[in-house]
């Protein structure tokens, strides 16, 4: 008879046995930077996440750093915002001086700088909008220059979220044509449009004015579709692929895991923070437990990288 629970008799054996790990190196913190001084504000859906303006981002760099995580993925805010995203490319804008900021004061944290332009556009789209149409091709130019600017400033990682078609290619080129051919690109390639990214908006005030996202962001029905996009974001280039949301999307990171051997992100995403938060709140749930075992299943579907805003309480949970 097979006794499978002879793999599970104590906490050494089950140790010896475990296929799966979650290491504070994995994780990715997102940062929400706003314009500003004296701001520390809470996002109301995301208890314990806030914005912070530069004067008081080094308690939070703090934090970081004390936590061993070594990577941030940063979120400007500007407070000016014009139909053309201006300030995404704004050498002195708010996301630029963070990152200078931050880098000098912890050169050896990676950032990882969101390219897109709808935390910076008055719309809320992620492209050039003309009448109710996203333009894709004309995006890419302002794309380009936000992803030099950001890389300029001192960005190891420029990771495009728009889902604008080409971008790859055409960022790898702008980066390389301006003598950056080392900086990274982790690609947002099987975004979806979710249900998911409320709570993001609200903490980025990125909502969109008008219509939705749904001509850019992925059908969440579509799963081939997705293994397209994340091949077509390979060939083009793309150093890391991400498939965002999380949890609901497994299936597409597992899919990829067997198919590629670049690295694999997993954006689990702020809907899914809060819902866990809110149930916590409430007593409901066990939070620790559901937490690691939320980042476990997301490493065991193979995903190397999770970008999560659990990243500063899971690397204490980590290390106790
Ligand atoms: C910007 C962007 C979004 C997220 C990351 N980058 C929002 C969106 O596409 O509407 C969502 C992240 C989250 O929900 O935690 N394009
Ligand atoms: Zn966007």
């Amino acid at each position: 008879m097979v006794r499978m629970r002879r793999l599970r008799v104590n906490e050494t054996m089950r140790k010896l046995v475990r296929e799966t790990t979650v290491q504070v190196e994995d994780l990715v913190y997102p940062l929400f930077v706003a314009e500003g001084e004296d701001i520390k504000s809470e996002v109301a859906s995301m208890p314990g996440i806030y914005q912070w303006s530069l004067d008081r981002l080094p308690e939070e760099l703090s934090r970081i750093e004390e936590a061993g995580i070594p990577a941030i993925l940063l979120f400007g805010i500007p407070k000016q915002k014009d139909e053309w995203g201006s300030e995404a490319y704004n050498g002195q804008g708010i996301t630029q001086r963070a990152i200078r900021m931050i880098k000098q004061r912890m050169p050896k944290l990676l950032v990882i700088a969101d390219v897109c332009l709808c935390e910076y556009t008055s719309h809320g789209h992620c492209g050039i909008v003309c009448g109710h149409k996203i333009l894709n091709d004309k995006t890419l130019e302002y794309l380009a220059r936000m992803a030099v600017s950001v890389a300029e400033a001192g960005a190891d990682i420029i990771a495009p979220s728009d889902m604008m078609d080409g971008r790859v290619a055409y960022l790898r080129k702008a980066l390389d044509g301006h003598g950056m051919e080392e900086k990274l690109i982790l690609s947002y390639s099987a975004k979806f449009a979710s249900a998911y990214y409320g709570p993001f908006r609200e903490a980025a005030h990125s909502a969109p004015a008008f219509g939705d996202r749904k001509t850019y962001q992925m059908d969440p029905a579509n799963g081939k579709e997705a293994i397209r996009e994340c091949e077509a974001d390979i060939e083009e280039g793309a150093d890391i692929v991400m498939v965002k949301p999380g949890l609901a999307y497994l299936d597409v990171v597992k899919e990829m895991s067997l198919r590629t051997n670049v690295p694999l992100a997993v954006y689990h995403v702020s809907g899914e923070y809060a819902m866990i938060k809110a149930a916590a709140m409430q007593g409901w749930i066990d939070e620790k437990r559901i937490v690691l075992e939320n980042l476990t299943a997301m490493k065991r579907a193979g995903a190397k990288i999770i970008i999560t805003y659990h990243a500063l309480e899971a690397a204490k949970w980590l290390r106790d």
